[in-house]
């Protein structure tokens, strides 16, 4: 039987990027290549049932070989949505349940793009670089709590937890990828002032290094990584970092790279015990949801992620192939489906 890909559009724009993603997944792949099955999750569901995520769900999810994810989210200012609900609820719920400790998320600066890099910048070579970010652990596992609420001795806690398994797992894939790529591995961190996190991570890092000796090392803090990313990015290959850390710097990535319509990301669980995600960075996007303008170029690569993880290398680079050519064509305004089907007969 072809393998299974679970489509979660979402709201807003998530639906109508993913249905472009899934366009050119049929043209490179050919129509039988998967079998796509629709859920129905987000900020509507959630308005209409009162379910987020039912446990139910999950294991279905959890049959699939992959899952797509457009974005979910009601409108900023939408008072009838409790904050955090979906974040912690649907997407964080899946990211913990599938132990998807790899947040990938790659960078490229393609030829005509706008960026507010100076040219002095760009000129000193290929931006083109992945963050690998630690998934499950940190300051983003929910490790904390709240004492005497509301009261002027509040006590707020979220302590960030960093185990010896979690950092060596997800360093040991930022090598493994390396190694197929320019062969460079960044450690970013801050071990000068988070010191017990600070150790645990350098020293693993210089473990698992001894095991790669043709792949360069270097370190940043993070501070410092924010100043590179804006003056030397093309220093950077792959870039290995924790939970909150990464967060930050893959959306200044984006920004300097030419922003969220282009910003792909992968959930990756690399033992392949549970299936992956692959999402767009960008939201749902309210302001511009069902007019057809969204770019869905995030989404498709995300696609080209996702083929990349189920082990189609070859079909991946035709794909990211035609969305360089296509952003290299680019003139003028086009609709959501148009740039789905621009990229969809470069593939095919
Ligand atoms: P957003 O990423 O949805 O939008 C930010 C800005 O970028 C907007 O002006 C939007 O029009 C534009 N934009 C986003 N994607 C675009 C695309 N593909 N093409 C062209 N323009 C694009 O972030 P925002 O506005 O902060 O959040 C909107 C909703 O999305 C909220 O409910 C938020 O919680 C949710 N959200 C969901 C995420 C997810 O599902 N993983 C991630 C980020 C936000
Ligand atoms: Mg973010």
């Amino acid at each position: 039987a072809s393998p299974t890909l679970a489509v979660i559009g979402g709201d807003g724009i998530g639906p109508e990027v993913t249905a472009e993603a899934v366009k050119v997944l049929r043209a490179v792949c050919g129509d039988d290549a998967f079998s796509f099955v629709d859920y129905d999750l987000g900020a509507e569901r959630w308005k209409r049932t009162g379910e987020v995520l039912p446990d139910s769900v999950l294991a279905e999810l959890a049959q699939a070989d992959a899952v797509l994810f457009g974005a979910v989210g009601a409108a900023p200012g939408d008072k009838s949505m409790p904050s955090g609900i979906l974040e912690r609820g649907l997407i964080l719920k899946i990211r913990f349940a599938f132990d998807h400790y790899v947040n990938l998320r790659p960078s490229r600066l393609y030829a005509g793009v706008p960026t507010p890099l100076a040219e002095s910048v760009t000129s000193r070579g290929e931006v083109d670089f992945v963050v690998v970010r630690e998934g499950t652990e940190g300051l983003y596992c929910g490790n904390g709590g709240v004492v005497r609420p509301g009261t002027v001795h509040e006590i707020a806690t979220e302590v960030s937890v960093n185990t010896a398994h979690g950092v060596e797992r997800v360093v040991r894939d930022a090598f493994e990828r390396a190694t197929r790529r320019r062969q460079k591995v960044t450690l970013v961190h801050k071990h000068n002032v988070l010191v017990n996190a600070g150790q645990l991570w350098n020293r693993v890092f210089e473990q698992v290094a001894a095991e790669y000796p043709q792949v360069q090392t270097d370190y940043l803090h993070v501070d410092a990584a924010t100043i590179f990313l804006a003056t030397d990015p093309a220093r950077f290959d792959v870039v290995v970092t924790d939970n909150l850390f990464g967060d930050i710097l893959t959306d200044l990535a984006a920004a300097v790279t030419g922003g969220i319509g282009l910003a792909a990301s992968g959930n990756i669980n690399p033992t392949r015990e549970y299936p992956s995600m692959f999402e767009p960075v960008h939201g749902s996007a309210p302001d511009i949801a069902g007019q057809q303008v969204a770019d869905p170029t995030a989404a498709i690569l995300s696609a080209a992620l996702l083929l990349d993880h189920l082990g189609r290398p070859e079909e991946a680079a035709r794909v990211t192939a035609a969305v360089t050519e296509d952003i290299e064509s680019r003139t003028g305004q086009r609709r959501t489906s148009e740039v789905g089907d621009a990229i969809a007969t470069r593939v095919s």
